[in-house]
């Protein structure tokens, strides 16, 4: 259970800082609405992470030991060469692992847990619908 939970910070961690980055980068047509629906997905998952550590340290003692983890995440996306558009696409593959690790810890964990665990998933989907939304839009109009 622990390693899950530990696999859920530095997703939740990695995807925090991607969205932080995909607010300030977001430009062209969209740009307020992707810098301003960016700024709230950060600070969503900031909660996230701050109460699954919390979770964490109340079960081990310790802090959780997510640098390396996150590190190797964000590194796995080139954001100076690869174009918005398809950090969008990122953003959505991203969300999806997200989601994955939350799977894998709710079949782990305690009442206590699930319950933390079942917010964040809630999160995560309404976020999933959001980029979907966002970059169907997209698709459509290039197809046009
Ligand atoms: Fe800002």
């Amino acid at each position: 259970m622990i390693e899950s939970l530990e696999q859920c910070i530095i997703m939740a961690r990695s995807l925090q800082q991607h969205y932080h980055n995909m607010h300030h980068l977001a430009k062209g047509v969209s740009f307020s609405g992707d810098h301003k629906m960016f700024g709230k997905f950060y600070e969503q998952l900031d909660g996230h992470y701050d109460r699954l550590s919390e979770y964490y340290v109340s079960e081990t003692d310790s802090i959780p030991n997510v640098a390396k983890g996150v590190a190797e995440y964000l590194d796995s996306v080139d954001y100076s060469s690869v174009g918005y558009s398809k950090l969008l696409e990122v953003s959505k593959r991203v969300e999806e692992e997200f989601m994955a690790v939350l799977v894998s810890l709710d079949e782990e964990a305690g009442i206590g847990l699930k319950n933390l665990v079942g917010e964040a998933a809630e999160a995560s989907d309404v976020r999933s619908y959001k980029l979907k939304r966002r970059t169907t839009y997209k698709t459509k109009k290039k197809d046009e």
